[in-house]
Order: structure tokens, then sequence, then C-alpha cells
């Protein structure tokens, strides 16, 4: 089993990997800890206890940072998430249970120094928290069993970005958090949006949700509006970048992957492109070689991925 800590901002595909954390059998989900992103910190705190709630998640949660390291935060997505960062369905807030009374850095930090070599950190928001935990504790490098993010595009088919052409949302989010994350001498592994945006969820398989029980029915309801925003793009169905990175976790053979050291552009045109230099080439003289190099998706077996999504949600693959 994969014991994992999830920081995430919920955030509608963050739901979604939610309950794939939950309901996976190899996946021992012992924490949760909050992002800002989709939504601002209160937003997204609110919905990772109202999730934990209603998912009947025991893990505890733990509120994290409220703006990026270094710049003002953007404006939080709501087009895509709703203005609570969940599709704006109304949230029961009076229930849910309690927060950890630590930051999300060092729930992170006394996690792993508690349980050395098991910990894998599962990150599928803005990388702050990650660059926090690091600088307070910088020997978790090294007794963090694993790190899997999903952010940045790595393919070489060219730029690709959901915030501009080529910056991806949790990457431009906060960037010098990211290089952090990309720069630290521990085993990462990064699932861009060039193969996430592989893996679509139809409208019909969300209406089956719909069907499959209380909290497949709650995942469902909160994902109406993101579905009205991929077929706003003309997409039939929706992204669900974040399971994305469970997917690798347990099913690592469904992916083509690539390694090389990785930069962030944190200025300019390109602030928030993810950088793999190409390690082959005789060409030039500086290739980052002084950086630690990381694991990146290139490709996926898409149908094998959404299948398997749909099974851990708890529908079968029926096209
Ligand atoms: C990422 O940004 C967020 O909107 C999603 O939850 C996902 O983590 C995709 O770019
Ligand atoms: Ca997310």
């Amino acid at each position: 089993t994969h014991k994992i800590i999830i920081d995430t901002d919920p955030g509608v595909d963050d739901a979604a990997a939610l309950l794939f954390a939950h309901n996976h059998p190899e996946i021992d989900l012992v924490g949760i800890t909050t992002i800002f992103g989709n939504a601002d910190i209160d937003n997204v705190t609110a919905n990772a206890l109202f999730l934990k709630q209603h998912f009947g998640i025991a893990a505890p949660v733990a509120r994290g940072a409220s703006r990026a390291l270094a710049r003002a935060n953007g404006p939080s997505p709501t087009h895509v998430h709703g203005s609570n960062g969940l599709g704006d369905i109304a949230r029961s807030d009076g229930a849910a249970g309690a927060i950890d009374p630590r930051p999300a850095h060092r729930f992170i930090t006394d996690c792993i120094e508690d349980n050395p070599g098991e910990i894998t950190l599962v990150a599928v928001g803005r990388l702050t928290n990650l660059a926090l935990a690091l600088n307070h504790a910088p020997q978790i490098a090294a007794l963090v069993k694993g790190v899997v993010i999903m952010g940045g595009a790595f393919s070489t088919a060219g730029p690709n970005g959901n915030v501009t052409p080529v910056a991806e949302a949790n990457i431009i989010g906060d960037p010098e958090a990211a290089d952090q994350v990309f720069s630290a001498d521990w085993p990462l592994t990064a699932i861009g949006l060039d193969v996430t945006r592989q893996v679509i969820l139809s409208r019909e398989d969300v209406a089956e949700l719909a069907q499959a029980g209380p909290s497949q029915a709650l995942l469902a309801r909160l994902t109406q509006g993101y579905l009205d925003y991929h077929a706003r793009l003309g997409i039939d169905g929706c992204y669900v970048h974040d399971s994305s990175a469970l997917g690798y976790l347990v099913r690592p053979d469904l992916f083509q992957m690539q390694s090389g050291p990785v930069r962030v552009a944190c200025d300019g045109v390109a602030r928030g492109q993810t950088i793999m230099a190409d390690i082959h080439t005789p060409y030039p003289p500086n290739r980052w070689d002084d950086r630690p190099h990381i694991s990146a998706a290139v490709g996926v077996d898409a149908r094998a991925m959404r299948a398997l999504v749909l099974e851990v949600l708890g529908i079968s693959d029926q096209a």
C-alpha cells in the first residue's frame, strides 16, 4: 500500500481525486493538506472538511498557505470551479470535523519524520506547502518515499498551458515554490497537463456516477458547472487532472516517462512554464547538470486510465 498525504485545493477534480484515494484499496490516505488555488484558502479548507465528512474519510485535514511565496495571488478560476471551489453547490459547514492545529507544512514534515521512508506526498495544487516544508525541514527530502505532483507540461510536442499558452495553473500560481520543489533532491514525479488532458470523463459517465451512491452523487452534483465550462471550450465531458497523479501511483505502467532536470520560468512571458533539459544532446555546455533529475510523464494510455478512474470511483467503463 501507498501511505499518502494529498496536498490539494478542492476543486472539482480534486474532489474526484479525494474519492479516488479514499476508495482505492492500495492507497492509505493519512492526511489532507489544503492550499489556496481553485478558491481561497478558507473555501478550499472548508471544502476539504466537507468532502472528508461526506466521503467518510478518517484522515485529518490541515490548513495550508493562503498565498504564494513571493508574489500576489492571481484571480481564482471561478469560471472553472465556481466561486466556492466546488461548483457553487451548497456546503454545510457546521458539521465538518475539527481541523489539525498545525499548519499544513508542519503537518507534512511531522508526518514524514514520524514515518521515515513510508510517506508519499501527492500534490495536486500550487506547491507552496511543499516548498515551506522543505525550507522548514530540509531533511524530509531524504525521508520521503516519493513525491508525485500534477502540474506543468513536459512532452516535447510543444508549449501547453491553461492559464497562458505556456503555463499550467498549479505552477504559475506559485512559480518560485515550484522551482524549489523541482530543485530539491527528492524522488519527484510530475504528471503534466499535456498528459492529464488526454483523460476525459463524458457527461454520461458523470450522469452514471450520480446513480452510484451518495458520495458519487455529491461528486456528480458538484461537477455540473465544471462540465458546462468544458462544453464552452468545445469539450464533450471533463478533464480529471488530479486523479492522474494517483493513477500514476497505482498504475505507473500506464504512463510513458522521461527524466531530466526541470526549471520553472519565474518571470517574463514564459512565467510558469516548466522546462525539462534534454540530457542526451551534446549541446549546450550548460545543461543544468547540477540539478536533480525528475521523472515526468510524456504519455498515457488514456483509455486504460479513464477506465481505472471510473472503476475506482465506483462505475464500470461503458465505452
Ligand atoms: C490543475 O489546476 C487546478 O485547477 C486543477 O484542480 C488541477 O490541479 C490543472 O491545471
Ligand atoms: Ca487541484
